[in-house]
């Protein structure tokens, strides 16, 4: 229910936090009030969290990347070094009940039954609150990090994660839900006939399975994709439940989403099983006066004498993207405005919240903006279930080793008895 008793709108914008402890914006972490030590002070990334949690946001998103260079602390210091996000993840599930936890990895540098382990551990421990955002990564310095000789070109990157997915996806399926039995007067720790090999023979990976953990909780852990290309909205479009798009012009989001969806639908998947959420940048405050106040505030607080000339000259230089410019500077119903229409023409199905600077830009999102979008009806008020899942609206898939997934389809007899596989 919205918060004025009328009825909730059919369709709520889903909402995620793009953690960069020290903000987004390069001057985040010098704005009065952020923490510029707080990416290894677990207890303030606990406190972010709950505070979007108490805003019933879906998800918290650690970003990753593996490679660093001093020469960010300048450019873009939110991005130069982090907790490793699956680490980070395990604390944050511990400290709160709710919010989805998205960590990225990039399997170019995993190994699907690692990963797979991982992944399905951090949905035991959070109670069905994982997810795995998978990104090829555009970071070519990674390579040298990995005794690889070169990044590989998108074709070869996403051949193989598509067959990284597969092999993954079919390892969290090769327990049966009920395969445990733990019946200690039978003596009967596990039902041998619910555990699988799965087989897996590739072009990349021979993988016998099963896996040594028990099925992720939410069935198949939620998957994240960003990423741009053609192959990488193929990927999305096939595989991923929420797609992490990159923010921009309005038209440019409309054909993008129609275009993923459209995708979608050719891999016979429900448009509402995929949400769409580019990324947006928000400064907010009371009236649009102090808004533009703060941003001049952070703006002057560029570390690059050029930056500050950049922004001052109106310029789209380097600095545009080093103060996300891809956002919005409002008052909240302004705003909501902005992500109302985005959400109501087809550009958006909710948003990837971009905080310039950490906590006060979350703090004012959440006072502000949130209980706007809850007026108009377009946000919820309280989480209905308890896994990521459950956020997204998302069923949970059968099990491919089930035998009720191995009925064979309705149709002609000569059809039926389709693989389980
Ligand atoms: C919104 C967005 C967020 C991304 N986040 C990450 C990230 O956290 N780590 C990373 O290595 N790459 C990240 N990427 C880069 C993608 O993984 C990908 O390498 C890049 O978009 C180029 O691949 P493409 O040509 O398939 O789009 C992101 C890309 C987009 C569009």
């Amino acid at each position: 229910m919205s918060t004025d008793g009328t009825r909730p709108a059919a369709r709520e914008l889903h909402l995620g936090l793009m953690f960069w402890a020290t903000g987004t914006h390069a001057a985040g972490w010098r704005y009065p009030g952020s923490r510029a030590d707080g990416a290894y002070d677990i207890g303030f990334i606990q406190d972010v969290t709950r505070l979007v949690e108490d805003a019933k946001f879906d998800f918290l998103f650690l970003g990753d990347r593996l490679f660093t260079d001093p020469a960010l602390a300048k450019t873009n210091p939110a991005q130069m070094s982090r907790l490793e996000p699956f680490t980070a993840a395990s604390a944050i599930a511990a400290a709160t009940s709710k919010i989805g936890i998205v960590a990225t990895a990039n399997p170019t540098y995993y190994d699907p039954y690692n990963l797979a382990r991982l992944l399905a551990s951090l949905d035991h421990l959070s109670h069905g609150r994982a997810s795995w955002n998978l990104v090829t990564g555009a970071d070519a310095m990674a390579a040298s990090n990995f005794s690889r000789s070169e990044h590989w070109e998108t074709e070869k990157r996403y051949d193989w994660a598509d067959e990284f997915v597969d092999v993954v996806r079919a390892l969290w399926d090769s327990w049966e839900d009920d395969a445990f039995v733990t019946d200690p007067v039978r003596g009967v720790y596990v039902d041998e006939s619910k555990i699988h090999p799965i087989d897996h023979h590739g072009p990349y990976f021979d993988v016998t399975g099963p896996l040594n953990v028990a099925r992720p909780p939410q069935g198949q852990v939620v998957l994240l994709h960003a990423g741009t290309s053609d192959r990488s909205r193929e990927l999305g479009a096939r595989e991923a439940d929420v797609i992490f798009a990159a923010g921009g012009a309005v038209e440019t989001a409309r054909e993008y989403y129609a275009d993923v969806k459209g995708r979608a639908a050719r891999y016979g998947r429900a448009p509402d099983q995929i949400h769409i959420l580019p990324s947006l940048s928000v400064i907010v405050a009371e009236t649009r006066r102090e808004a533009l106040a703060i941003r001049d505030r952070l703006d002057d607080l560029l570390p690059l004498a050029e930056d500050r000339a950049d922004v001052r000259a109106g310029s789209l230089g380097q600095a545009t993207k080093r103060r996300d410019d891809w956002g919005i500077t409002g008052d909240p119903s302004e705003v909501a405005d902005y992500m109302q229409e985005w959400f109501e023409t087809g550009a958006a199905d909710g948003f990837n919240i971009f905080p310039p600077f950490v906590p006060g830009s979350v703090q004012a999102f959440t006072e502000l903006v949130v209980p706007e979008l809850r007026r108009r009806g377009l946000y919820r008020t309280e989480y209905t279930g308890g896994t990521f899942r459950d956020h997204l609206g998302l069923v949970r898939p059968q099990n491919r080793f089930e035998p009720a997934a191995a009925k064979p389809p309705a149709g002609p007899p000569e059809l039926a008895g389709a693989s389980s596989r």
